[in-house]
């Protein structure tokens, strides 16, 4: 099946019913300017479902004043091609005002705590945007399955805490980060690092690792593995500013004290010249995990 072209609720709406018979559907968000990482998810989405949907939309809601709403990157005939080459049956690609009509939003959806800390400290309004567009996509697509991708750690324990408190129906999918060949995690941001901050930005990842080594080699006190993150951060000089460093509860993002147990999200966010670079690992004793 070719990829069809969907701009409007309506029409999606007639395209999923007619899709309805034909077997479970399989959904990917995005905010398009598609890379491996995105297209791993639509990969997992083919292999495991009849229909396969992925949606871009850059969602002013998610965006902050000061934040690259309007630099966000954008080629959608590139998108679609990749989209169709890896077997994507149907895209949403809405326009703001048919996600966001006048008069004004008024009802959100909120998360609480889960939103206040790391991604959340620095971006107040970034979740509530997240949580928001992300019920609306789930109510217009109606998946059987949902993609998220590990990378964007903390996105994936809102909208999984979001669908539980608010029994939203459906799975959710998480697939593995993809990263360059030097270990950085494949960003439709990376385009804004220059030839030379490029060169250093796999510092994040190595800082990551760093920790788990350390966590693998016995090493399960908190402190003692943000430690080691921050210092092989502080050793590149262009590393500008870190936002964060944490070890946290993956399903509560709580900060870890004392010792770590198996599974806990190692994250960090940092400045490289104007560029924030975010990740994370998954703390675990043996190799073969989600990061
Ligand atoms: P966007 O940043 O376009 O990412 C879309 C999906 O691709 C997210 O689930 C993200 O985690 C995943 N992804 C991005 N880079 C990845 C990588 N290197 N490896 C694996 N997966 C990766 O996340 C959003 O859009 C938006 O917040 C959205 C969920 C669409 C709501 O607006």
């Amino acid at each position: 099946m070719a990829l069809a072209l969907i701009r409007t609720i309506e029409e999606f709406r007639r395209a999923r019913e007619a899709a309805r018979s034909a077997g479970s559907l399989g959904f990917v968000p995005t905010m398009g300017f598609l890379h491996e990482g995105h297209i791993s998810l639509v990969r997992m989405a083919r292999a495991e479902n009849a229909v396969v949907a992925a949606s871009i939309f850059v969602n002013p809601a998610q965006f902050g004043p000061n934040e690259d709403l309007a630099a966000y990157p954008r080629d959608l005939d590139r998108d679609m091609a990749m989209l169709e080459a890896a077997g994507c049956d149907l895209l949403f690609h809405p326009s703001p005002e048919e996600i966001y009509p006048p008069p004004e939003q008024d009802v959100y959806v909120v998360p609480g705590e889960i939103a206040s800390r790391l991604e959340g400290a620095a971006r107040p309004v970034h979740f509530k945007g997240v949580a928001t567009v992300v019920t609306k996509l789930f109510n217009i697509v109606q998946p059987d399955r949902s993609y998220l991708g590990q990378k964007d750690g903390q996105q994936v324990a809102v909208v999984r805490r979001m669908m539980r408190d608010l029994n939203v129906p459906g799975e959710l999918v998480v697939g593995p980060t993809v990263r360059e060949p030097d270990g950085l995690a494949m960003s439709s941001r990376n385009t804004y690092l220059s030839a030379e901050e490029r060169k250093v930005a796999a510092v994040v990842y190595r800082a990551l690792c760093a920790a788990r080594d350390l966590y693998r080699s016995g090493e399960a006190r908190a402190d003692a593995l943000r430690d080691v993150i921050r210092s092989t951060l502080e050793s590149e000089p262009l590393v500008a500013s870190i936002d964060y460093v944490s070890v946290a509860d993956p399903l509560t993002l709580a900060e870890a004290e004392g010792d770590v147990a198996d599974g806990a999200m190692a994250s960090t966010a940092i400045h490289i010249g104007k560029t924030r670079l975010l990740d994370n690992v998954i703390l675990t004793r043996s190799a073969g995990s989600n990061t």
